[in-house]
């Protein structure tokens, strides 16, 4: 027997807490060289936080680091960078104002000789191209990152990692703000680069994106690694029951509201100038109606012009509450009618980073808190306490700053504010990040916040995600309502030809 080959990458017993909190115990895992790595697990797993200390970001606290069967330390990003380790965040940490390619650059710039030390910066661009050239893809590399998309940056920062030299890179939820034409795009370039020999360690909530790439899959729980194996061994049920330690509970569907169900939410002509155009909708009470579209299509601008965070050039919003309907024509007025929104990026919109959970979630004084002064801070802990329970957000407690929290559970605590006196709730990819147990949780929490009469706008990239949660769908293209679908008729063939423009005359 020959013996196994030295894994490129050995962890040994690594442990990691923050505080009381153990966010890694005891985790060994090996990682071949030349292999694509998948890393599973529910949201607060641990899985950033492993990759945190393999990047060099973070020190733990316990257990050691092998790279080609050497022991060594990572005392921080750069000395991981130097043995070819090299992290893309998921919101890649590019410089907005430079051109693509100094950002590849950045740290390695070419010089010319002389006393001035000028940019070569020729060269610069052609050591850009190179790098892009080996991910297969043509991107302007004088052009700004803050002007090219994100499916752009991503590939720019994987770029950047290559220009590094780096043999292992880790991708930490590349895909999750990406379209699906995107994600296909982007795996093909990870393909190539495993064709290469590039070593690629990648977390996805989305399986059939792990299955898709990766050549092994390691599932953590709670910190800890619960399996290592094949992906191809592996079905979904399996990695769900390894990531979950419980079987999925199956998806409750509630019916559709009652036949007599009132409109809750009444929006006229709604239009902002070039973007929007005559968007007119009636979502009545305990109804959850879909908004799909490719990207770019207007789902997210509907929805935060509903809610007034985006000036309306033109139209009418309005929500039917007990003393009858009320107009809605900015922010205020819309919180004051009971409108809220849950946006796609919890960074700019969602989340105040640095406050805390209970802080967060009572971003929205509730109406009895506004009355009764001195109750405020009680109700508001009350309500923290109950959001974190019934969403079953991972904190500590609810005085733990938002930015401790794993991704999916930040996610959870935007959704959190909107659970209790609310009329109408807009989401806009409302489970991006989220694991699937947890998703199941959110679908069945929205179908619960209908029951209960509210009225529920989402808007999802998913079509999956559409068909399981929504009572209708509303398919956009390039700003109109290009047609809409009844669950019972809604199939992705159907919903993709509405939003490409396929069936657009059929439809209107
Ligand atoms: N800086 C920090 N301070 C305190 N706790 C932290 C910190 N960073 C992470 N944690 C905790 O460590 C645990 C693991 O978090 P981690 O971000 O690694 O999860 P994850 O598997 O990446 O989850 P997700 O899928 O949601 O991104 C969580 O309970 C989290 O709250
Ligand atoms: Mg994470």
């Amino acid at each position: 027997m020959t013996p196994a080959p030295t894994p490129l990458l050995e962890m040994r017993g690594l442990a990691k807490r923050f505080g009381a909190q153990v966010a890694l115990q005891d985790v060994s895992l090996a990682i071949a060289a030349g292999e694509v790595h998948a890393l599973a697990g529910e949201n607060g797993a641990g899985k950033s936080t492993l990759m945190a200390i393999l990047s060099g970001a973070l020190a733990p606290d316990e257990g050691e680091i092998l790279w080609e069967g050497r022991p060594v330390g990572l005392p921080d990003v750069r000395s991981a960078q130097a043995l070819g380790i090299s992290i893309v965040h998921q919101e890649p940490q590019l410089v907005a104002s430079l051109s693509v390619a100094e950002n590849i650059g950045l740290g390695r710039l070419p010089h010319r000789a002389g006393p001035l030390r000028l940019v070569d910066t020729g060269a610069m661009r052609a050591a850009a191209r190179a790098a892009l050239g080996l991910l297969g893809v043509t991107v302007p590399v004088e052009a700004a990152v803050g002007a090219i998309g994100v499916a752009q940056r991503q590939l720019v920062a994987v770029a950047r990692a290559l220009h590094f030299g780096a043999r292992l890179i880790i991708l930490d939820e590349p895909t999750s703000s990406l379209s699906l034409g995107e994600i296909e795009a982007l795996l093909t370039s990870l393909r190539a680069l495993r064709a290469r020999g590039t070593t690629l360690v990648y977390i996805s909530h989305r399986l059939e994106e792990l299955r898709a790439i990766a050549d092994r899959v390691t599932v953590l729980r709670d910190g800890r690694v619960v399996t290592t194996a094949p992906m191809g061994a592996m079905d979904n049920e399996a990695l769900i029951t390894a990531m979950s330690g419980r079987e999925l509970a199956a998806d409750l569907q509630t019916g559709p509201p009652p036949p007599g169900a009132e409109p809750r939410l009444r929006v006229r002509d709604l239009a902002q100038a070039g973007r929007l155009h005559a968007f007119t909708l009636d979502v009545r009470e305990g109804e959850v109606v879909g908004l799909a579209g490719l990207m770019g299509a207007g789902r997210s601008r509907v929805l935060r012009t509903i809610f007034g965070a985006d000036r309306r050039t033109a139209g009418v919003v309005e929500v039917r509450a007990a003393g009858g309907w009320r107009a809605v024509h900015d922010v205020a007025s819309a919180i004051a009618a009971g409108v809220g929104l849950v946006p796609e990026d919890r960074r700019a919109l969602g989340l105040v980073f640095t406050a805390t959970v209970c802080d967060n979630v009572g971003l929205r004084t509730p109406p009895d808190a506004r009355r009764w002064g001195l109750l405020l801070s009680r109700v508001l802990r009350a309500l923290a306490e109950a959001a974190v329970a019934t969403l079953r957000i991972k904190a500590r407690g609810i005085d733990d700053p938002v930015r401790t929290l794993s991704g999916g559970n930040q996610q959870k605590v935007v959704l959190g504010r909107w659970l209790r006196d609310t009329r109408v709730l807009l989401l806009d990819e409302p489970t991006r990040g989220v694991d699937v147990s947890a998703k199941a949780e959110i679908h069945r929490h929205l179908r619960a916040l209908a029951a209960s009469s509210v009225a529920l706008l989402v808007a999802s990239s998913e079509i999956p995600e559409l068909l399981a949660l929504c009572d209708r769908i509303v398919v956009m293209r390039q700003g109109r309502v290009a047609g809409e679908l009844p669950r019972d008729r809604a199939t992705p063939a159907e919903i993709l030809s509405l939003a490409t423009g396929a069936t657009e005359r059929r439809a209107s």
